[in-house]
């Protein structure tokens, strides 16, 4: 007898695809990642970002449910310049209590800086508390690649290997795990990202981020994630992919094309530290929180950067890109935003925050 194709309901098919990111949740996101005695609680990373993933955002992060989260870019010269850490601390600081695995990242392009740097990170007694020291390997910026790091270093292979494996030795006589990240290249012309992680890995490099972008496309065009394929295809260390992640959908999509073992989410999280927990509790669009916990979480920002600054002026000063994010999509935000800016007191602002448009 021939077979009907009775087609299904609307509802069937909302409920299955219900079903299938929920599986997509539990076989994929949940599941911690090991390595050697380190156990990462689960798949999503916050990406560096300097100026926005310090120590009190990285919290709201790993809170929301980041598993892996990493400090902004610092200069491994710098700290072995400022041996008392009075300058680089703010940006080094963390609090091992409230935040996930914690990656210190470091750049730099003498491998001495970095094994000097590390010694003054690695015998502090809150620094020392870190998990991963992760070498950046893929900043684009005028200033860094003109010393010969960052994103200079994927033309310089040899010295990245040396880097790597002197980081490695270092790090691992206090038991810190080492990861890199870096990207699909210089240019469109020079995309070595394979034989670059290739090269990583037999140095020593034990986690690796490909962020799926060229130094010459900074963070502009459409990250191709087929060299997160290519990478993955050849290596046995855990790869997290990076470039162009806001959502369930598109994490499930680079997994599929990808099979990549973490997701990093830079930019999408900036202003909405919720994403982690959207993504967890499988909301695809990004929902943002009601009001009160937007404002408490906001509040709750600006009081900490306050406090770390010890001083009001300054912590509003660092919050202000932050109010912006925050600020991003509401429906009164451009006049609010300038408003903000021009204030220099914390209540004024919180009553400018109180005032946006959640209908
Ligand atoms: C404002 C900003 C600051 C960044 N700072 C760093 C950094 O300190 N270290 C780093 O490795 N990458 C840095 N990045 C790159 C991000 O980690 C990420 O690779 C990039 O934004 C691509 O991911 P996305 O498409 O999810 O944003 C920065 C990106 C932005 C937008």
């Amino acid at each position: 007898m021939e077979k009907l194709d009775i087609p299904k309901s609307n509802k069937t098919d909302q409920s299955e695809e219900k079903q299938n990111k929920q599986e997509f949740i539990n076989s994929i996101l949940l599941q911690p990642l090991q390595i050697d005695d380190l156990l990462i609680q689960n798949r999503l990373a916050l990406a560096p970002m300097a100026g926005t993933s310090d120590t009190v955002f990285r919290c709201f992060a790993s809170q929301m449910g980041a598993g892996l989260v990493t400090t902004e870019l610092i200069s491994a010269k710098g700290i072995c310049h400022d041996p008392e850490l009075k300058k680089n601390y703010q940006y080094l600081e963390i609090n091992p209590q409230a935040e996930s695995c914690i990656a210190i990242q470091l750049f730099g392009h003498e491998p001495l800086a970095f094994q000097k740097a590390l010694e003054i990170i690695l015998e502090h007694p809150i620094l020392s508390q870190c998990h991963f020291i992760d070498i950046n390997m893929g900043c684009p910026v005028k200033k860094v690649v003109k010393q010969g790091a960052g994103s200079a270093l994927m033309k310089n292979p040899e010295l990245a290997e040396k880097i790597v494996q002197t980081v490695r030795q270092f790090s691992e006589s206090y038991h810190k795990k080492v990861s890199v990240k870096f990207r699909s290249g210089w240019d469109q012309n020079q995309i070595n990202a394979v034989e670059f992680a290739k090269m990583l890995e037999a140095a020593g490099a034990q986690l690796i981020t490909v962020h799926a972008r060229t130094r010459e496309q900074m963070y502009q065009g459409k990250a191709d994630w087929h060299i997160i394929k290519k990478v993955k295809d050849v290596v046995n260390i855990p790869v997290y992919g990076n470039g162009d992640l806001h959502d369930l959908e598109s994490i499930k999509a680079m997994h599929q094309l990808t099979a990549c073992d973490g997701f990093s989410i830079g930019r999408a999280a900036q202003g909405n530290p919720w994403i982690f927990s959207n993504i967890l509790n499988s909301n695809n669009s990004i929902q943002m929180p009601a009001k009160e916990e937007w404002l408490a979480l906001i509040f709750s920002h600006l009081e900490q950067e306050i406090a770390k600054e010890q001083s009001e002026r300054s912590g509003i000063i660092k919050m202000r890109s932050q109010f912006s994010y925050y600020l991003k999509g509401r429906r009164n935000s451009a006049a609010i935003r300038n408003s903000i800016m021009q204030c220099t007191n914390k209540d004024q602002i919180k009553r400018l925050l109180e005032s946006v448009d959640f209908t």
